[in-house]
């Protein structure tokens, strides 16, 4: 079975923790898209080799998720040959056998317009950086400003901005948990899956 479903929206708006639940629930593969950016972005040197060259390795690196990676991929996001370059990847992940669940900024727009679930998750950015900040700790201040100018820098590129695909489900988790966003997706990929 090809079952695609995407899962896209701005930073620390619960895209991975709703991703992963759906994924186990269905027995799908997952794909962090972002972490493909962030281990350009921390790789250094041209950006462009890094994303043609990019390995399991850098991947695997523990420093992925800080908000200088979050930064460094954001900026990486906006040349069309780094995105060029891990497109074919993810097309492919998209597509296999099995099912598949990846999360990022344009799956539904971009790498897998055909998904049969598309779900645009967001939330505040007050209420996003909050829950980022849980996660890395830090200035308050620093970390809702990051997530600003992230959001700011992903929405208004040229090259596959961040925006909700015409057809995406739009979920907005400002006042909602984690548990209860996980049971809408889940209910949504019930929904649609053949048979
Ligand atoms: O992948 P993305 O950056 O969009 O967000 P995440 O890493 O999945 O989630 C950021 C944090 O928000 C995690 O610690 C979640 O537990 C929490 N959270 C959530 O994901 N969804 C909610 N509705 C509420 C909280
Ligand atoms: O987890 P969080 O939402 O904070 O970020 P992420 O999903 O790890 O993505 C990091 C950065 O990579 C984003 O701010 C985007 O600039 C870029 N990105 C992208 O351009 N396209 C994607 N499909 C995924 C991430």
């Amino acid at each position: 079975m090809i079952f695609t479903v995407a899962i896209d929206g701005p930073a620390a708006a619960g895209k991975g923790t709703i991703s992963r639940a759906v994924a186990a629930r269905f027995g799908f593969a997952h794909l962090d898209t972002g972490a493909l950016y962030r281990a350009v972005g921390v790789k250094g040197g041209d950006p462009v080799s890094a994303a043609r060259g990019l390995t399991p390795e850098d991947l695997a690196r523990d420093d992925l998720r800080t908000l200088e990676a979050g930064q460094a991929a954001s900026r990486v996001a906006v040349i069309p040959e780094v995105r060029a370059a891990l497109l074919e990847f993810q097309r492919r992940f998209a597509r296999r056998e099995g099912g598949a669940v990846l999360d990022g900024r344009d799956i539904g727009t971009v790498i897998c317009p055909e998904a049969e679930v598309k779900l645009f998750v967001t939330a505040s950015a007050e209420v996003r950086a909050h829950r980022r900040w849980l996660e890395v700790g830090g200035d308050a201040e620093k970390v809702l400003a990051e997530v600003r100018e992230r959001d700011d820098r992903d929405m208004n590129r040229a090259d596959a901005p961040l925006k909700p695909a015409k057809d995406a489900v739009l979920l907005d988790t400002s006042a909602l948990g984690a548990e209860a966003a996980i049971a809408q997706a889940i209910a949504l990929v019930q929904a649609r899956l053949p048979g």
